[in-house]
């Protein structure tokens, strides 16, 4: 009875402007961090995504937030990274320990990548557990550009493009995908994805010793972390009446080539010595696909802020 009033009673204060969610008593915050009915948003994954995005809900939301990891390990790093001013609004726990406790969120976001996990569909579906049975928040998995095809040549694909399960990788994300899909969720297909530290780049200029493997012209279409974290804050933004069952395609709206890139990182400063690598394709390799995602960005209401790679670079020079 009493936890029940203090749910209540949590509802009624959330809603005001008042005074800013991180500066309510901490164990309001605590009970909040328990109900269903709260605005919150469950993030399953804390790498650089999850982090991004973690760091974009405290800033511009109102939402209470827990971050999912495997293990504890880094649990005081990321509180390092991004409690500092906003410790009532994010918590943290291990996958099986939010399983097993039975809490329920409004909101909930896979963002782990399949390598950390032997079975990742099974995994987006213990994620899709933690989201409120009255599913009025969103169920959102962030899957990657890397399920279509290799067989195209410079064609363009876009959200509805047939996909083939072809490899086990290939099809261990479309399943995850299906998974997703099928429990009311909204899949975010990614490009992929860069920072100035990481990324294709950032392995072929500084780890591959000079030899990339790939034709020069192969297209990639790419997504600077911060922006797919704020296709993740859109989609949030629109809620499950529209991103219900929806498959999303996010890129930044401006692919390049493999030598592109090589090109344009060596403009900043961060990777100025570094050599032009060489490039090797194998015989018959295609070039790739150049993603066309205007009807997400038009559904979602969203657009990268880092329009290109190129630019990118070109401003860290
Ligand atoms: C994807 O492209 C095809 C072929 O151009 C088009 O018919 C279809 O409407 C497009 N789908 C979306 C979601 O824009």
């Amino acid at each position: 009875m009493a936890s029940f009033v203090v749910i209540l009673l949590a509802a009624l204060l959330l809603p005001s402007q008042s005074f800013p969610p991180h500066k309510q008593p901490l164990n309001a915050a605590t009970s909040l961090a328990m109900s269903s009915s709260q605005p919150s948003v469950a993030i399953v994954g804390m790498g650089v995504l999850g982090t991004s995005l973690a760091k974009q809900l405290l800033e511009g939301t109102d939402y209470t937030l827990m971050g999912i990891t495997k293990s504890t390990t880094r649990h005081q790093d990321i509180r390092k990274e991004l409690c500092d001013g906003y410790e009532e609004r994010l918590s943290l726990t291990t996958m099986e320990e939010a399983l097993s406790s039975g809490t329920q969120y409004q909101n909930v976001v896979f963002c782990a990548p399949p390598s950390g996990f032997e079975d990742y569909p099974s995994a987006v579906a213990d994620a899709s557990k933690l989201r409120s049975k009255t599913k009025d928040g969103s169920f959102i998995f962030t899957s990657s550009g890397g399920v279509y095809p290799d067989t195209f040549d410079g064609e363009v694909v876009n959200e509805s493009t047939p996909l083939e399960e072809g490899n086990p990788r290939k099809a261990r994300g479309i399943q995850a995908e299906k998974v997703c899909l099928d429990n009311d969720g909204c899949v975010l297909r990614l490009s992929g994805l860069y920072t100035l530290e990481r990324g294709a780049h950032n392995y072929w200029l500084e780890k591959a010793n000079g030899v990339v493997k790939g034709r020069e012209d192969g297209i990639i279409n790419l997504l600077h972390y911060d922006d797919a974290a704020g296709s993740v804050v859109a989609a949030l933004k629109v809620g499950p009446k529209v991103n219900s069952g929806k498959l999303f395609l996010i890129s930044d709206g401006h692919y390049t080539t493999r030598r592109g890139i090589c090109e344009n990182a060596l403009k900043s400063k961060r990777y100025r010595g570094c050599e032009m690598p060489t490039f090797e394709g194998s015989e018959g390799e295609t070039r790739g696909k150049i993603y066309d995602g205007s009807w997400s960005e038009d559904t979602l209401c969203w657009k990268a802020k880092y329009t290109s790679f190129d630019g990118f670079m070109e401003s860290m020079a």
